[in-house]
């Protein structure tokens, strides 16, 4: 198997004791004087800011969005180094939104997607927050090109709100894994049970903090899977998860924010003028790739902005990516969460 970056596991946390590890910031951050996180916010109690210079960047650790090239390889590093530890503390996680659909389509973040989303089990929010919180992870990815050799350090850090289940516009991210080099990060949720429904004996119906709601055989038992080269899981029901939150079109259309899907590479490319046939208006067509300046938003969390089709290009639906469909497995009671 060979990966972009080759992630050697010197996992580190920089914890005095070992067990409570809350880095005050200036331990943290390489730039303090940097300060370009977004204060101006509705709410006071807003625990997460994003940057004043895009959305999907935290203003302590970046200051200034990447392009589209530099940005693919900082997100996937994100992935891994964010799935290797999990897996290393045992947390209970899996992708959601514009990730799974990337995952669906061909294993990887979508390239055009900025906005990376992992959702965590009730038990394992609560582990992170107790021992896990503002730990500082560093990588050596091995990465010739960079600067620093691919020498990266991620911030695990937990909101304090996580503990209130209910719905709150403001606070319904209930951690982040920061890179403190770019501030790219990814935003995790945690799928909690409805006590509302509970109480009225309504067995199954569970609840994000962001409003999204599933039940519970639409998630578990996870499918194991992989995503970018790394073990991971996914929801049960995928497919429908994904139909629901973007139409069906979004799993069969192979165009999509100015990208088509290379059915033999099994991977998303930028269309160029050749696909459009259009080669002729452009002054300088390099490789006929002529990329929109609005390439950066995302795909993931809101039922608004579904993946849409490009007017005039039509609709090809071969060789789409086949998942294998097993058959559900017997439900196990141990995997519920406990009540
Ligand atoms: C995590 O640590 C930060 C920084 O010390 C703190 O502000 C925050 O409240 C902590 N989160 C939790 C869940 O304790
Ligand atoms: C939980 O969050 C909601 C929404 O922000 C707020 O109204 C409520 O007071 C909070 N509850 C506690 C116990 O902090
Ligand atoms: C919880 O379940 C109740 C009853 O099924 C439903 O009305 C409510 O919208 C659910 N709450 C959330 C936050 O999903």
């Amino acid at each position: 198997m060979r990966l972009p970056f080759s992630i050697l596991l010197a996992c580190f946390l920089f914890s005095p004791n070992g067990i409570l590890a809350d880095a005050p910031y200036d331990q943290v951050q390489d730039n303090p004087t940097w300060s370009n996180q977004n204060l101006d916010d509705v709410r006071a109690d807003k625990y997460f800011h994003e940057s004043t210079f895009a959305e999907h960047y935290d203003g302590r650790f970046g200051d200034r969005k990447l392009n589209y090239d530099e940005r693919r390889g900082h997100l996937t590093a994100l992935m891994q180094t964010y799935i290797s530890t999990m897996n290393d503390i045992g947390a209970e996680t899996w992708i959601m939104h514009g990730s799974l659909l990337g995952w669906y389509w061909s294993r990887k973040i979508l390239p055009w997607d900025s906005d990376i989303d992992a959702m965590v089990s009730e038990q394992s929010i609560h582990h992170l927050a107790a021992y896990h919180n503002m730990t500082v992870h560093t990588f050596d990815l091995h990465n010739d090109d960079a600067e620093d050799n691919g020498h990266r350090s991620y911030l695990l850090e937990v909101n304090p709100h996580y503990a209130n289940g209910s719905l709150d516009e403001v606070n319904k991210i209930d951690a982040r894994w920061i890179d403190t080099t770019t501030g790219l990060f990814i935003d995790i949720t945690t799928l909690r049970r409805n006590a509302t429904a509970e109480a009225r004996g309504i067995d199954g119906p569970m609840m994000v903090k962001d409003r999204h709601h599933y039940n519970y055989d639409d998630i578990f038992p996870l499918r194991h899977t992989t995503f970018e080269g790394y073990p991971i899981k996914v929801p049960f029901m995928y497919a429908d998860i994904l139909i629901e939150e973007y139409g069906e079109k979004a799993l069969s259309d192979v165009y999509c924010e100015n990208h088509i899907f290379d059915a033999e590479l099994r991977e998303w490319r930028p269309l160029s003028c050749k696909d459009r046939g259009t080669c002729g208006y452009f002054r300088n067509p390099v490789d006929g790739i002529n990329l929109p300046a609005s390439l950066d938003h995302s795909v993931g969390g809101s039922k608004t902005n579904a993946p849409h089709q490009i007017a005039g290009v039509p609709s090809a639906l071969h060789n789409l990516p086949h998942v294998g469909e097993s058959p559900r497995p017997p439900r196990l009671s141990q995997q519920r969460p406990s009540r």
